[in-house]
């Protein structure tokens, strides 16, 4: 089996794969992963069409996160998952990154555990139905870096930078981003310090995407988000486990406070 880069000749192959699997990846999101990090998207051909893949996106050499890592249905069972998501640790490791970080499914965790990630805290993907949302006054977007910084554990300047663009807004420090996906608008990711700015952002998000579903991942350790999430009409729908491993033998603690992460950025960016 070879395990090969992706490039954007791909992305019919790739937007296959995802459709199939029912997840809310647009073929702008793959490409905007293959252009962030063209060394580190992996897939495997049979049959003439890729079948698997993952990825992996370097914050600096702190985290590395991995994703989209997927196997066509017909093709599970036979080592694809296992040598993609490999190939993505041998390259996190070769730019020397301390910590790898994944979301994983039911599906994906034994593999995971194999591997030697070990589980965290839970995240939930939340839906709200197309419903009505009131307005709300938002300032125009600021990065906070250091917000950002104190929340994640890492430097993601890149990632917000190139999504920035797409939809994205501030309040009080606060700020939130948002993208269009196949299934479901995404609002996040989403850092703040206070419930009171939370809601203005969110307010500002569904007022503008009242018309479709809205996705929204939020992390366990975070119970604001939970019941903020509630008052706007969002429900769960999926339950993932956050999971760390080592990426090299020496590296300092690894220190975040998702206490403020009130969405994050996406499945495949933590
Ligand atoms: C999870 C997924 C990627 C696994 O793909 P795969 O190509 O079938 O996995 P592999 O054949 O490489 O299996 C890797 C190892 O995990 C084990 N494994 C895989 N799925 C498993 C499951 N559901 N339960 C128990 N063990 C499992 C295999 O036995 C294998 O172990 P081994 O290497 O010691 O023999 C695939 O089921 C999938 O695409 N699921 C839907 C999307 C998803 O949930 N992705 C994970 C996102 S975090």
């Amino acid at each position: 089996m070879n395990v090969r880069l992706l490039t954007s000749a791909d992305l019919d192959g790739v937007m296959l794969l995802s459709r199939e699997a029912g997840w809310n990846q647009t073929r702008e999101d793959w490409a905007r992963m293959m252009a962030l990090t063209p060394q580190s998207c992996f897939g495997i051909d049979c049959d003439g069409r890729v079948v698997a893949t993952a990825t992996a996106y370097c914050y600096g050499s702190e985290l590395a996160w991995v994703g989209m890592v997927l196997t066509a249905a017909d093709y599970r069972g036979r080592g694809f998952a296992r040598a993609t998501v490999q190939a993505t640790l041998d390259f996190a490791r070769s730019q020397d990154v301390a910590w790898i970080k994944l979301d994983a499914t039911d599906m994906g965790r034994p593999l995971y555990e194999k591997l030697g990630f070990v589980a965290e805290y839970a995240v939930e993907r939340w839906l709200r139905p197309p419903s009505p949302a009131a307005a709300a006054t938002v300032e125009a977007y600021r990065p906070n870096p250091e917000l950002d910084l104190e929340a994640f554990g890492a430097d993601r300047s890149s990632l917000l930078a190139s999504l920035a663009p797409i939809e994205a807004a501030s309040a009080g420090g606060a700020f939130a981003l948002g993208r269009p996906g196949s299934k479901a608008a995404y609002f996040g990711p989403c850092v703040s310090r206070n419930m009171d700015s939370t809601a203005k952002l969110l307010d500002w998000y569904l007022s503008r995407h009242a018309r479709e579903q809205v996705f929204w991942d939020l992390v366990e350790p975070n119970p604001d988000a939970f019941a903020l999430a509630r008052t706007r009409g969002f429900a769960p729908v999926r339950r993932l486990m956050r999971m760390v491993l080592r990426g090299r033998a020496w590296a300092p603690p690894f220190v975040e406070r998702p206490e403020l992460v009130y969405a994050l950025g996406g499945f495949e960016f933590g």
